[in-house]
């Protein structure tokens, strides 16, 4: 089969590969119909994620069941599945209390819970982003989708990005009516403000500084503060009379920067604790790395973040991290799209076959105009 493999620092190839295959009695293997580029595909393919060459990206999956293992007894060939990008077990202490991200069993290295497709430190497992793919725990990780095409580029958003922007909004104790700060207009931030005003939120403030993601802040009937025209902080602080907001989202990562691309690890965690009022909840999404050896400063190396501790600790707020459990949310999200409310699809900017993949990771990666979210075809 044809996928696309890591071959080095902003170095990506698509080659011929051996075939997804059943390996355990639980497994699957699905044809993907739809995977698409995520925005932490780009720190692998920018070489600071510590990756292996030759790995298999890929995990945001959507297809159609091609084969189960003997032990699969829900879901059948033929089926349309959405694969959620965490890889569960569906039986230990962290799934049964619902933290499919925090998987206790799948992640074969000592000391490490979770795993995901295609993904750096996240397991052995290969990418979706591939004529096909194989599924561990198929029983338990599959969500089943209505068969046809119907709602294909707003369903493969289910995978990942529109749970993880619902999460960032559930990790900082949004309440109906609350004033919300996303910070990143990326596909993951643009779910969480399409998230917030599902939730009920009274106003949302998008944080970025690219003109066409701003512009789809817009559409979603949300404020659009573009940091490179001042500090984002004062500019909701105008805004809001001086009171900031409820609750606030993080949803760029440690590769946060300043409008001239400099980057400062700290910068958005310090934005998010001046913003939020005071007891005031935040929900970090983007990704934060335990060791970073490309990093500018030596205690950024090591994973660790001056950030305004003392300040968040004052202020009594609170803050929630991690990968999102997709399972907590992807079939409300997927029900929510059916009946009308969701309609995650208005962020998809390109659609390519699998061999224009290296376009597609260019593009993204540079956040050229227009490039907001890129879905592959196999
Ligand atoms: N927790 C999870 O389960 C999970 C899942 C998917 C993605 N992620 C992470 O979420 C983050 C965002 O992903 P994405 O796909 O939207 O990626 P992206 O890189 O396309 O979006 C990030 C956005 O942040 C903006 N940004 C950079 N510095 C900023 C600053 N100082 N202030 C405001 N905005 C700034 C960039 O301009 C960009 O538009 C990444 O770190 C990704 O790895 C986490
Ligand atoms: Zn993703
Ligand atoms: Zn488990």
């Amino acid at each position: 089969m044809r996928a696309v493999v890591y071959r080095g620092t902003k170095k990506i190839a698509v080659e011929e590969v051996p075939d997804a295959s059943i390996q355990e009695a639980t497994d699957a293997v699905i044809r993907i119909t739809t995977t698409n580029i995520c925005g932490s595909d780009l720190h692998m393919y920018e070489g600071r994620a510590g990756v292996e060459e030759g790995k298999i990206l890929g995990h945001e999956n959507m297809g159609i069941v091609e084969e189960v293992g003997a032990g699969v007894t829900r879901v059948k060939k033929g089926d349309r599945v959405s694969v959620p990008f965490n890889i569960a077990c569906g039986t230990c202490r962290s799934c049964n209390q619902g933290w499919t991200s925090f998987c206790e069993r799948v992640n074969p290295v000592e000391g490490m819970q979770g795993s995901a497709y295609g993904y750096a430190n996240m397991g052995p497992y290969d990418g979706g982003q591939a004529e096909y793919l194989r599924v561990p725990y198929a029983d338990f990780n599959l969500l089943e989708l209505p068969e046809g095409t119907e709602h294909e580029n707003d369903f493969t958003m289910l995978s990942d990005i529109f749970p993880t922007g619902w999460h960032g909004v559930v990790l900082s104790g949004f309440q109906p009516g609350d004033r919300v700060a996303v910070f990143g207009a990326g596909p993951v931030g643009l779910m969480a403000a399409h998230s917030a005003r599902i939730m009920g939120a009274s106003d949302v403030f998008v944080v970025d500084q690219h003109s066409d993601r701003l512009d789809l802040v817009k559409q979603l009937d949300c404020m659009p503060i573009d940091f490179s025209a001042g500090d984002p902080v004062e500019q909701i602080m105008d805004a809001t009379q001086g009171l900031g907001t409820d609750v606030g989202v993080e949803a760029v990562g440690w590769q946060a920067h300043d409008p001239s691309g400099d980057e400062h690890p700290e910068m958005v965690l310090d934005n998010l604790v001046q913003v939020v009022k005071v007891h005031g909840g935040i929900g970090v999404v983007g990704v934060y790395v335990p060791e970073d050896p490309g990093a500018g400063s030596d205690l950024a190396k090591e994973g660790r973040i001056a950030w305004r501790y003392g300040d968040f600790f004052t202020r009594g707020q609170r803050m929630g991290t991690g990968q999102a459990p997709v399972k907590r949310y992807n079939r409300q999200l997927r029900d929510l799209i059916i009946q009308g409310t969701a309609k995650p699809s208005f962020l998809v900017s390109h659609e390519i076959g699998l061999d224009e993949a290296p376009t597609g990771y260019k593009n993204f990666d540079e956040r050229d105009n227009g490039w907001t979210k890129v879905l592959l075809k196999p």
